[in-house]
């Protein structure tokens, strides 16, 4: 069996905000980023997940440790890393095409092509017949189709989801996070997922990835084996749900006690 090949590595990598004092999102991360994988992020509230997600993305920059995408340092952002956020993020003036060809005309490709494209990613969400639905007129799921349709038209080589399904509701949560599978395994896309949610995480990832309580540390790294479509009854997945939570409850046991502790003012730097 050939190894998979690796397309990010997070390296010693650290995050601080300045301020005073100044705050210690990330610590010491080092994690590995398959090409093609299903990557969950889980951790406490406010840990660090999309600051970790913002340093993929090149939205935020590392102020130690390094990220290298295919072996070079993200210096920002660039059309090989698109992010899908919670809140949807549609232009409301453009219809769902309007909103999936903006990319493709970023790219300046013909419009002909970018038509065509951008067409075939509409259908690949499942959202043929909307083409000229604005975003007012669709429901929450159906937004967030688009937003992972307009994604997907950049062709990007990761697709960077913050808790993309986490305002919606249960059932419309659950029929997305299909639908995801099936649209990640006809593209083949690596996908950073981050989430609350650990039946999602199980659900979707090939990895999870679970952060510790602020500074956010890599505090495991689970590996899901089981056949997709996921059983969410089936005792494995009760199992390793029970696992990650249990691990999250320890992490947000020490962020309630930390918080009942006085605070100690930081001085320079805090050690890793
Ligand atoms: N631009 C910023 N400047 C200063 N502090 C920031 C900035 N962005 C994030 N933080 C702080 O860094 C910490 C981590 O924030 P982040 O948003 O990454 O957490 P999160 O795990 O995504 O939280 P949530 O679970 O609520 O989405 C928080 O304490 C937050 O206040
Ligand atoms: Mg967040």
């Amino acid at each position: 069996m050939s190894l998979p090949n690796v397309i990010l590595i997070i390296k010693g990598l650290r995050k601080v905000f300045e301020g005073s004092p100044p705050l210690v999102a990330l610590e010491n991360i080092d994690l590995d980023i398959y090409e093609g994988e299903f990557l969950c992020i889980v951790g406490p509230s406010g840990c660090g997940k999309t600051t970790l997600l913002r340093v993929i993305a090149g939205l935020e920059k590392p102020t130690d440790g390094e990220v290298l995408l295919r072996g070079r340092p993200i210096l920002g952002p660039g059309p090989d890393r698109v992010m899908v956020f919670q809140e949807h993020t549609l232009f409301p003036w453009r219809t769902v095409l309007g909103n999936v060809m903006f990319g493709l005309e970023l790219k300046g490709i013909p419009k002909d092509k970018a038509l065509e494209a951008a067409n075939s990613y509409i259908r690949l969400v499942g959202l043929e017949g909307f083409e000229h639905m604005y975003p007012h007129e669709l429901s929450g799921g159906m937004r967030q189709r688009v937003a992972i349709a307009r994604a997907l038209a950049c062709d990007p080589e990761m697709l960077l989801m913050d808790e993309p399904f986490s305002a919606l509701d249960a059932q419309s949560r659950n029929y997305m996070q299909r639908e995801l599978m099936e649209i990640w395994s006809k593209t083949g896309k690596t996908v950073v997922f981050v989430t609350h949610n650990v039946e999602e995480a199980i659900y979707l990832g090939d990895r999870i990835a679970v952060l510790t309580y602020r500074p956010a540390r890599l505090r495991d790294v689970i590996s899901i084996e089981l056949p997709r479509p996921r059983d969410r009854l089936g005792q494995e997945f009760i199992e390793l749900r029970a696992k990650v939570l249990g691990i999250l409850k320890e992490e947000m046991e020490k962020a309630i006690n930390q918080k009942l502790k006085p605070e100690t003012p930081r001085r320079g730097k805090v050690k890793p």
